[in-house]
């Protein structure tokens, strides 16, 4: 099978297609999100919360993030992975070149940055080092302590233009994907229209180019789902049938759904 690349990506936005990412934190669930015709795997730091047992993303490591892509990466081909950057490992641009290099060294196709137009020289300065950046707006878990909580992002239409504007600084100094989290779906949307950036959604509604799910979410596995989330492994035969069900429901626009958006 061919490897999906960021090209691949854009030439999916471009033809109106639209394409998956799941999170996993190992090589045989990558494998399995992979044969299941996911395109991108994000190790993703909400690994603390679903691996490890935290409250917030906040306690994981470079380190932690490094052995993780290491193992994503040996089972994950086709699919684009991508390595997030766990808390304060970007703070600075110097900080995050040593850091992103961590992860590229170990597997990672892309990191993920979370935050607006402060990170406008790290990623232009990571792009031009040949590290492609996937920016990531809206509810940005790292920050939950200055949202107190979990909540909604870009409600309010002077917020709501900030995401915006954030988003086209980013896309300008080189960001080649964008996640939109908890926003809402007419903004996430606009956003989607606007850039020729790849735009994946999560809690953003349908109007994006893609979706990402937590994997432990989508699986059942999560206490309290987010209102965001579709259990595909009920009504399944195996966890190999839940993932080609997501792949098959973002690809057709059954999901999301829009009792999984907010306005
Ligand atoms: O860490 C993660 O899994 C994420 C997704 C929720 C987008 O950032």
């Amino acid at each position: 099978m061919k490897a999906v690349t960021i090209r691949t990506l854009q030439e999916m936005k471009r033809e109106r297609r639209r394409f998956c990412c799941l999170t996993a934190y190992d090589a045989s669930f990558a494998r399995a999100a992979a044969s299941a015709g996911i395109e991108t795997i994000l190790v993703g730091d909400s690994l603390g919360m679903v691996l490890q047992g935290h409250a917030s993303t906040l306690p994981v490591t470079i380190e932690e993030m490094a052995y993780h892509t290491r193992c994503v990466s040996r089972g994950a081909a086709p699919a684009l992975v991508i390595g997030d950057m766990p808390f304060m490992s970007y703070a600075t641009p110097e900080d995050a070149m040593r850091n992103a290099a961590m992860l590229m060294q170990a597997g990672a196709h892309m990191v993920k940055l979370e935050g607006g137009a402060w990170l406008v020289d790290t990623v232009q300065r990571l792009s031009e080092r040949g590290v492609p950046v996937c920016a990531h707006l809206g509810l940005t878990p790292q920050s939950v302590n200055s949202f107190g909580g979990f909540v909604v992002q870009g409600r309010d239409p002077v917020a709501a233009q900030r995401i915006a504007d954030d988003a086209k600084a980013l896309a300008d100094a080189g960001a080649t994907l964008l996640v939109l989290e908890c926003v809402p779906r007419a903004l996430a949307t606009d956003i989607t229209t606007q850039l020729t950036v790849p735009v994946i959604g999560i809690g953003a509604g349908a109007g994006t180019d893609a979706q990402v799910l937590v994997m432990h979410d989508m699986l059942g596995m999560t206490p309290r789902p987010p209102r965001f989330v579709q259990n595909f492994l009920t009504g399944g035969r195996d966890i190999a049938s839940a993932f080609a069900a997501y792949a098959a429901a973002v690809r057709d626009g059954s999901f999301p759904q829009p009792e999984h958006g907010f306005d």
